[in-house]
C-alpha cells in the first residue's frame, strides 16, 4: 500500500461522511457512481436535504415581513444563518455578509455598482489570465461602459501568476483588482494575501472570487483584509441558487444599490426613496431563503469534520491521482502549480475531452469536459479544452483507482 493510501484511511471517518450524501449510493448506467465533477457543483449531505425538507413542511413563510408567528421564526432563523456565514468568514460584521444568487451575481453586483460610482474613462481594472468567465465578463461590461480598460495578470507554463507582472499593471489608474482565489479549471491556489497587500499599498480594493476555495480552505476576510469576497452556496455542500457576498461595511455602504425593490427601502414616495440600511439595501426581493438556511447547515457540516482535515486530506487525493496520471502515456496536466487544490485538468494527445468524459459516464464516473468557463485560459495553452476531475471530502482512493482503470481503457478504446 502507497504512503498515500495508509494517511488516507486515517485522516477522516469516510464511512460516516459518505452515508451522509444520498446520492453517492446511486447507480450511473449501472455501475456505482464516482462522482469528480465536484467543481462544477457539490454534493448535498443529508443534513442539508432535511434542512430544506423541513422549511416547506413546517416553516414555510417570508422574512421580514410579518408579525405572525412563522414570519417571526423564518426571519430569526435566515438571520441566525446570516450570523453563521460571518463567523465562518470572520467578517467583523454580519450586515457585511449580503444573500446573493450566486457568485456570479455577486460580482455583478460589485462591478456594477463599483463600476458605476468608482470608475471613469480610462482608468484601470486588473484581473488574472485564469479567471473565470463571470470573473471577467461584468469588468469588461464595465470597461465597455465607461471607457475603461482591463489589464490581465498573465501565469506561467505551470499556472501560476507573474506575480511581477502583476506589480508591473498596478498603477495610479488602477481602480479594482479582482482574482480568483483558486483557478476552477488549473486548481492553482494564488497568493491572495500578497495580491491584497500589493494593491492596498497603493489604496486599491481587491475582489476575492471564492467560488472554488471555500469547499476546500477556511477564509479569513479580516486576516485576507480583502474588500469583497464571493462565492456560492451549492459548491460548499449547500443548495443551488443561493450565494454570497462579503464586503468590507465602508464599501458596501458606499456602493449605491444593484438591483432594487421590495425589502431594499427606509422609505419610498413617488419623489424620492430611502435606502435601507445593510445588508438589506443589497437584498431586493423575497430572497431565496431555504437556500440561505442550507447553507448555513452545509456550513456547520463542514465544520465539524474541519476544513484543515478536509484540505490535508484532499491533498493526499490529489497527490495520488496525480502520480497514476502522470503514468499514462500521451496525458498532460494543465496546471501543474506548486500550490494547488484538489482540481485535476488534463489533456491526452490526439483525443478530444468530450469523447474520453462520454466513455467514463459509460463507468459511471463523472468528470467535467471542455473550456470549464475559461476560454482566455485555453487559449493560452493552445488548447479547445480538458477533461477536469476536481475531488471532495467524500471522494476516495479506490474511485481514483477505478477512475484510472476507466481512463486507459477509454483511452484503448479512443486510439
Ligand atoms: N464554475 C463551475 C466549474 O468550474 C461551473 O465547473
Amino acid at each position: 500500500m502507497s504512503e498515500a493510501k495508509t494517511i488516507l484511511k486515517t485522516s477522516i471517518d469516510l464511512k460516516k461522511i459518505r452515508a451522509d450524501f444520498p446520492i453517492l449510493s446511486r447507480k450511473v448506467n449501472g455501475k456505482s457512481l464516482v462522482y469528480f465533477d465536484n467543481g462544477a457543483t457539490a454534493q448535498k449531505p443529508q443534513q442539508v436535504i432535511d434542512a430544506i425538507d423541513r422549511y416547506y413542511k413546517e416553516q414555510n413563510a417570508n422574512i421580514h415581513r410579518g408579525v405572525h408567528t412563522l414570519s417571526q421564526e423564518i426571519t430569526i432563523a435566515y438571520e441566525n444563518s446570516r450570523s453563521t456565514i460571518q463567523k465562518h468568514l470572520n467578517a467583523a460584521y454580519s450586515h457585511e455578509i449580503i444573500f446573493t444568487s450566486g457568485t456570479t451575481e455577486s460580482i455583478n453586483l460589485v462591478a456594477t455598482s463599483f463600476g458605476k460610482k468608482f470608475i471613469s474613462q480610462g482608468d484601470e481594472i486588473i484581473i488574472s489570465e485564469m479567471e473565470h468567465h463571470s470573473n471577467i465578463l461584468p469588468w469588461q461590461v464595465v470597461c465597455e461602459e465607461k471607457g475603461a480598460i482591463l489589464k490581465v495578470i498573465p501565469i506561467n507554463d505551470s499556472g501560476e501568476l507573474l506575480m511581477d507582472e502583476y506589480k508591473k499593471l498596478l498603477s495610479d489608474r488602477t481602480k479594482i483588482v479582482a482574482v480568483t482565489h483558486i483557478s476552477n479549471t488549473l486548481g492553482t491556489i494564488n497568493p491572495v494575501k500578497e495580491i491584497i497587500e500589493l494593491a492596498h499599498a497603493k489604496n486599491i480594493p481587491v475582489l476575492i472570487d471564492g467560488a472554488q476555495a471555500v469547499p476546500h480552505t477556511s477564509v479569513d476576510v479580516q486576516a485576507l483584509d480583502c474588500d469583497f469576497y464571493v462565492f456560492s452556496g451549492h459548491k460548499l455542500f449547500g443548495p443551488t441558487g443561493v450565494g454570497i457576498l462579503y464586503g468590507k461595511e465602508k464599501w458596501l455602504n458606499e456602493l449605491p444599490p444593484y438591483q432594487v425593490g421590495g425589502g431594499t427601502i427606509k422609505t419610498v414616495t413617488f419623489e424620492k426613496t430611502e435606502y435601507a440600511d445593510l445588508p438589506l439595501k443589497f437584498e431586493a426581493g423575497t430572497p431565496h431563503i431555504e437556500g440561505g438556511i442550507g447553507l448555513a447547515v452545509a456550513i456547520d457540516y463542514i465544520n465539524e469534520i474541519g476544513l484543515s482535515k478536509i484540505a490535508a486530506y484532499e491533498h493526499e487525493l490529489l497527490l495520488y491521482a496525480t502520480e497514476a496520471l502522470q503514468k499514462i502515456e500521451g496525458l498532460r496536466i494543465i496546471g501543474t502549480a506548486k500550490n494547488k487544490a484538489s482540481v485535476i485538468s488534463f489533456v491526452v494527445d490526439g483525443l478530444h475531452p468530450f469523447d474520453i468524459g462520454t466513455i467514463l459516464d459509460q463507468l459511471g464516473i463523472a468528470v467535467r469536459t471542455g473550456h470549464h468557463c475559461t476560454q482566455p485560459l485555453m487559449q493560452c495553452y493552445e488548447i479547445q479544452g480538458t477533461v477536469r476531475a476536481s475531488f471532495a471530502f467524500y471522494n476516495t482512493i479506490e474511485e481514483i483507482d477505478e477512475f484510472i482503470i476507466g481512463l486507459n481503457r477509454a483511452i484503448k478504446m479512443l486510439k
